[in-house]
């Protein structure tokens, strides 16, 4: 079977593309082929990701260690089949999957000191772990994650970030395969940040360095639990989910407006606009993504006729239309 693809733009910055993006189903099997880990056709991306939503990918990897991430990116270039990173918090994949190769980085969890208080964390450490790292080593920096599930790489493609700071006030580097498959490492000063986005150079985050700075560990630890506290209380932290939806709109807060649009609640399917918060859409059970994207839209809508504010996404919606 022929497979096209053509990658929408959400897709494109974690997409390292080779065109033509035309392959045969069998080429896959080439591209696999030495890659140590964990290897799934037709895997249902529902269970990899937080919204429990998506449909398959052509093929699943999750390379055992850094050089088969190499190889699987090299291979995948000779084959000109597309590879998609799988960050699996703030993204939505369509029902349709995604074809081509989609990557878990979830055997890449090395975490090391690496002198004044920096940390290196392969990309696919748990941000949980990373900041329970940082806790034991009495570094601050990473309080503001308390309670994102999200990867380290995932969490710097995204700069994550909450009302107490962002993924950007702490990478120092970040080790990337490149798209010939090659180990490169970039300072900080070569990613463009921006609100709830980062722009580098094309590859796959193998890894990042973050300076911290030595603080008490009684202070740090009261911060998080604090954090953790508040979102535990305003958040739907139990039900699966995908983070915020939607950015917030220059000072004002998309969870506000989309409540005072009389929203919560609304629902297509089992997709269900949060009513604990607003700007979160919960999947209540067999939600599918053409479900949340019709929701996405209703709210979009009206937010848009009753308040003349547009919300821009910060969900990531990802795979074949
Ligand atoms: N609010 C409402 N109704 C709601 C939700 C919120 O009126 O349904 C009001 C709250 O009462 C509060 C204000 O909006 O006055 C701000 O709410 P909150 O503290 O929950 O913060 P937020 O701006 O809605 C941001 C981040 C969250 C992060 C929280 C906590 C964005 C888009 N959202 O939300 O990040 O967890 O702060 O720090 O930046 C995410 O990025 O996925 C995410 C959830």
């Amino acid at each position: 079977m022929i497979l096209g693809q053509i990658m929408p733009d959400s897709m494109r910055r974690r997409t390292i593309s080779h065109r033509p993006a035309t392959f045969h189903k069998r080429d896959l099997h080439a591209v696999v082929s030495g890659v140590r880990g964990d290897i799934r056709f037709n895997a249902p991306l529902r269970e990899y990701t937080s919204f429990r939503i998506g449909g398959p990918a052509d093929v699943l990897v999750t390379p055992a260690e850094e050089a088969d991430l190499c190889r699987l990116v090299r291979q995948s270039r000779v084959a000109k089949i597309p590879i998609f990173v799988l960050g699996g918090t703030n993204l939505l994949v369509r029902d349709k999957g995604i074809r081509g190769v989609v990557v878990s980085l979830a055997k890449l969890t090395a975490v090391k000191d690496d002198g004044d208080s920096v940390v290196y964390a392969e990309g696919g450490v748990g941000m949980p772990t990373l900041m329970r790292h940082a806790i034991g080593r009495s570094l601050s920096g990473l309080e503001w994650a308390a309670g994102i599930p999200g990867t380290v790489a995932g969490c710097v493609i995204m700069n994550a970030g909450t009302r107490l700071g962002q993924m950007q006030d702490v990478v120092k580097a970040v080790r990337v395969v490149d798209a010939a498959g090659r180990i490169v490492e970039w300072p900080a000063s070569s990613i463009r940040f921006s609100y709830r986005r980062a722009r580098l150079p094309r590859g796959v985050i193998a890894g990042v360095w973050l300076q911290l700075k030595p603080a008490s560990r009684e202070r740090i630890q009261t911060v998080v639990k604090d954090y953790l506290a508040y979102r535990k209380a305003t958040q739907p932290l139990t039900l699966p989910n995908a983070g915020c939806v939607f950015k917030n709109p220059g000072r004002e807060t998309a969870g506000r407006l989309i409540e005072a649009a009389g929203l919560k609640g609304l629902r297509v399917g089992d997709a269900h606009v949060s009513e604990k918060h607003a700007n979160f859409i919960v999947n209540r059970g067999r939600a599918r993504a053409a479900d949340v994207i019709a929701l996405i839209k209703k709210v979009g809508r009206t937010v848009e006729t009753q308040t003349g504010v547009t919300l821009e996404l910060e969900l990531k919606i990802v795979g074949q239309p």
